[in-house]
C-alpha cells in the first residue's frame, strides 16, 4: 500500500452542513440494483443531499427497477431485448440522451450498468457520468474482476469509482475501498465482501461530489492533484 494515500472515516463528512439544493442524480443500472438502494435510502433518510431523478435500465426484469418503482421515481426501460430482438447500442444512447436530457441531471451515475457506452454518447451527455467497477483500478479492467484477482494471487483487492470516459474503466479514479483478500476467498465470496464495500464506497463518493469536497471539472481534478488536499484517488480502509 502506498504511503500518501488518505484514509477518511465517514463520519468525518457527516457533520458537514447540507447545501439547500439537493444534487439531481440519473442512475443508470442493470441488475440487482443494490448501489442503487443504497442511494434511495440515504435520499430518504436525508442523510444526502440528492434527488434520484430518474432510473434508466437496459433490461425491464433488472431488480433494479422494482426498487425504483418503490421509491417513485421516474423509470426508462430501454430494454436491451425487445419483442425478441436486441436494441443496438446506437438506438439504446439515443433514446437515454432524450431521456437524460429531459431529466436534467447534475451527475449521472452508473451503478452495475452493464453496456459499453460509446464515446460520443459519453462526451455528448448532458452531465459528468461516474462507474462503480469491482476492482482497485487500473488493475483488473473489464470482467470476472474478482476471479483474476485471486488467481493473480493478489493481496488487496476492492472496488473504485471512476470518471466515465470513451476508453473502458480508464477514467480518473476518485475513490476506492480496499480490502484484504483471505486465502480462502472464492471469487463468488470476494464478490459479496467487495459489494458491502461498494455500498459504503458510492454513497460516500456522492456526498464529497454533492458538497463539492470532490470536483468533476478537469482542470480541478488537475488542480486536487498538484497541490490541495485531497489527493486522488480517495482510499476508503474497511477493516474485514
Ligand atoms: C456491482 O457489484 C458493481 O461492481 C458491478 O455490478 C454490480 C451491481 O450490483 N459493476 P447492484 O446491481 O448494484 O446490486
Amino acid at each position: 500500500m502506498s504511503v500518501d494515500t488518505i484514509s477518511i472515516k465517514t463520519q468525518s463528512v457527516d457533520n458537514v452542513s447540507l447545501p439547500n439544493k439537493p444534487l439531481r442524480v440519473a442512475v443508470l443500472v442493470s441488475g440487482s440494483g443494490s448501489n442503487l438502494q443504497v442511494l434511495i435510502d440515504a435520499m430518504q433518510a436525508g442523510t444526502l443531499p440528492i434527488e434520484i431523478v430518474g432510473v434508466i435500465s437496459n433490461r425491464e426484469d433488472a431488480y433494479a427497477v422494482t426498487r425504483a418503482n418503490a421509491a417513485a421515481i421516474p423509470v426508462a426501460i430501454l430494454s436491451h431485448v425487445a419483442s425478441g430482438k436486441r436494441m443496438g447500442i446506437k438506438t439504446f444512447e439515443q433514446h437515454a440522451n432524450d431521456q437524460l436530457q429531459a431529466w436534467q441531471p447534475d451527475l449521472i451515475v452508473l451503478a452495475g450498468f452493464m453496456r459499453v457506452l460509446s464515446g460520443s454518447f459519453i462526451n455528448s451527455s448532458p452531465a459528468p457520468m461516474i462507474n462503480l467497477h469491482p476492482s482497485l483500478l487500473p488493475a483488473y479492467k473489464g470482467l470476472d474482476t474478482h476471479q483474476r484477482a485471486i488467481q493473480a494471487g493478489e493481496r488487496h483487492h476492492g472496488c473504485s469509482i471512476h470518471i466515465v470516459t470513451a476508453e473502458l474503466d480508464a477514467g480518473a479514479v476518485l475513490t476506492q475501498a480496499v480490502l484484504e483478500v483471505n486465502q480462502k476467498d472464492t471469487a463468488d465470496g470476494l464478490q459479496k465482501r467487495v459489494q458491502k464495500l461498494e455500498h459504503q464506497l458510492l454513497p460516500w463518493t456522492v456526498l464529497l461530489l454533492a458538497k463539492g469536497v470532490l470536483s468533476l471539472e478537469q482542470d480541478q481534478l488537475g488542480t486536487q492533484q498538484k497541490t490541495c488536499m485531497p489527493l486522488l484517488p480517495l482510499k476508503l480502509y474497511v477493516d474485514s
